[in-house]
């Protein structure tokens, strides 16, 4: 999950969006989309140990926790809804950005691949290579928001150590090695035995100009580039984006050609996060900096909108996805996606009546609906999360959940909130229309009499 607190916020009324799909079900994606909904490995394995009861409507899920250190892990077995004869399908994130593991090292990462590849792989069919491979190298070593906190100044938040100008270049670099060297690896030595898919995941902002003028819009495509085409590029055409070779000039690393063949169409699928949208802005006057960091070499201001400044909720775009799916369609060739995370964030203590997740998730889930109509190859949707519980221990208060975990209660008992029933409903094949919110509420009365412990 990013937290987003990215460069410039700024706040603007947003008029109300109206979208196409605002009337659909679960039969009109084809019948091999994929539903699910993301955890992680850690959470569910500890509601699990002690607790050991399946909420009644999810009683069809399982989890796939069987990856050492603190993967993602998603699954889906939603579909047995609709199929008897049902294959599972996991994604586990082999890297996260929280491990130890040196990532310098691309030896390590694929000799730690290699030996989940063997013990799991007669079980996992998705395999993901890196979680957030972008997040990672612009958070971890420009902001230094995340770790290993690695930042200098005049850019980021008070690092002790690092370099924003040469460093994200650098973990994004081996990050791309290190996962096409798995996958390398994978292709040679495993698919043919199980039958799986090797991709990554990146984070994919909404992008779209403030203004319409030339320059913003050239700014888009620019902020497009080095969010996305960083990596899309170099997996589609074994090298990093002009603009970026430009702008970042010698601090940018170059790939000798054997990396750039390894690098090149080292993937079966791609995992995207995608949970908002931001207007860009042309910021020309950064490149005249003598010390720039990534921000600076892609002159554009991000402005975050927020029609109402202290909502804790995300507003909601969802075109913004649409436009996502779009821009793979159309910039790398449309290649099977799965959304591995979207979803809204309510304070944690928040009621279970939480219907900004659901407008959010009913208008997310229609929007790409909308993309897939328009031939996306979208295969997949992962809302996040199943439970609130790991902002809780990452000492957030946020929450992204569709069921609320009692950490008081020594059985950690979950209590579904309405976005839960909603998106059973919707799995059930139900129309969001037929049988829209009210019926939910109805039937979900809990909903009005469940009260928190603290
Ligand atoms: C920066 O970090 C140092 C060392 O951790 C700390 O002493 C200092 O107060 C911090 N400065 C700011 C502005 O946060
Ligand atoms: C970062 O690395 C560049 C290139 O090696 C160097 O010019 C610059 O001084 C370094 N910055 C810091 C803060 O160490
Ligand atoms: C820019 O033009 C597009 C297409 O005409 C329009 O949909 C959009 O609202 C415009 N954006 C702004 C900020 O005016
Ligand atoms: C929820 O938590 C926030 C922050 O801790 C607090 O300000 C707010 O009053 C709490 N709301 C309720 C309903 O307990
Ligand atoms: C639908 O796809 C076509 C062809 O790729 C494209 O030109 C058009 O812009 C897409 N429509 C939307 C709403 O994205
Ligand atoms: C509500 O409950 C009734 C009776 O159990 C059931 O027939 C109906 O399908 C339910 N509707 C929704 C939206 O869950
Ligand atoms: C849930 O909230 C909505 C509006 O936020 C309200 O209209 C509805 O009555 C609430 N339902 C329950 C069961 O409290």
């Amino acid at each position: 999950m990013l937290r987003l607190s990215l460069w410039v916020f700024l706040l603007l009324n947003l008029a109300a969006t109206l979208f196409s799909s605002d009337i659909y079900s679960r039969d009109d994606f084809p019948p091999d989309f994929i539903f699910g909904s993301g955890t992680s490995a850690y959470q569910v394995e500890g509601a699990a140990n002690e607790d050991g009861r399946t909420p009644s409507i999810w009683d069809t899920f399982t989890h796939a926790g069987i990856v050492p250190g603190n993967g993602d892990t998603a699954c889906d077995e939603y579909h047995k809804y609709k199929e008897s004869n049902h294959m599972l399908h996991y994604t586990i994130v082999i890297y996260h950005r929280h491990s130890k593991m040196s990532m310098e090292d691309g030896k390590d990462f694929t000799l730690y691949a290699d030996a989940c590849f063997r013990e799991f792989g007669d079980r996992v069919l998705y395999w993901t290579t890196i979680n957030e491979g972008n997040i990672f190298a612009l958070a971890g070593y420009d902001t230094g928001m995340m770790p290993p906190l690695r930042c200098s100044p005049p850019f980021g938040f008070n690092c002790s150590k690092g370099n924003s100008s040469t460093e994200p270049y650098l973990a994004a670099h081996y990050i791309l090695l290190a996962h096409a060297s798995a996958a390398q690896l994978y292709k040679k030595k495993y698919q043919d035995k199980q039958h799986g898919f090797i991709g990554l995941n990146l984070y994919a902002f909404g992008m779209v100009p403030l203004t319409n003028t030339t320059e913003d819009v050239i700014a888009t495509q620019r902020a497009k580039d080095f969010f996305i085409g960083w990596f899309m590029e170099p997996l589609l055409f074994g090298d990093y984006p002009n603009i970026m070779k430009k702008n970042a000039g010698s601090r940018i690393p170059a790939f000798t050609s054997d990396e750039s063949k390894m690098v090149k169409g080292s993937f079966d699928f791609l995992g995207l996060n995608h949970y908002n949208t931001l207007n860009i802005k042309d910021n020309p006057s950064s490149l005249k900096m003598d010390h720039r960091d990534l921000a600076g070499d892609m002159a554009a201001e991000l402005i975050f909108m927020q029609d109402d400044p202290s909502a804790f909720e995300f507003p909601s775009r969802p075109e913004g996805l649409q436009g996502v799916l779009e821009y793979f369609k159309q910039a790398y060739g449309n290649p099977p996606i799965y959304i591995h995370e979207n979803g809204q964030r309510t304070q944690h203590n928040a009621s279970l009546n939480d219907t900004r997740r659901v407008e959010y998730m009913k208008g997310f889930i229609g929007s790409l609906l909308d993309a897939v109509r328009n031939g996306s190859n979208a295969r997949g949707y992962f809302t996040w999360s199943f439970l609130d519980v790991l902002e809780l221990l990452d000492g957030y208060e946020s929450s992204y959940g569709m069921y609320y975990v009692d950490l008081e209660d020594p059985d950690l008992k979950r209590y579904p909130k309405l976005s839960a029933h909603w998106y059973s409903d919707f799995l059930k094949g139900r129309s969001t229309h037929a049988h829209g919110m009210i019926e939910v509420e109805k039937n979900s009365s809990a909903l009005s009499h469940a009260h928190f412990v603290q």
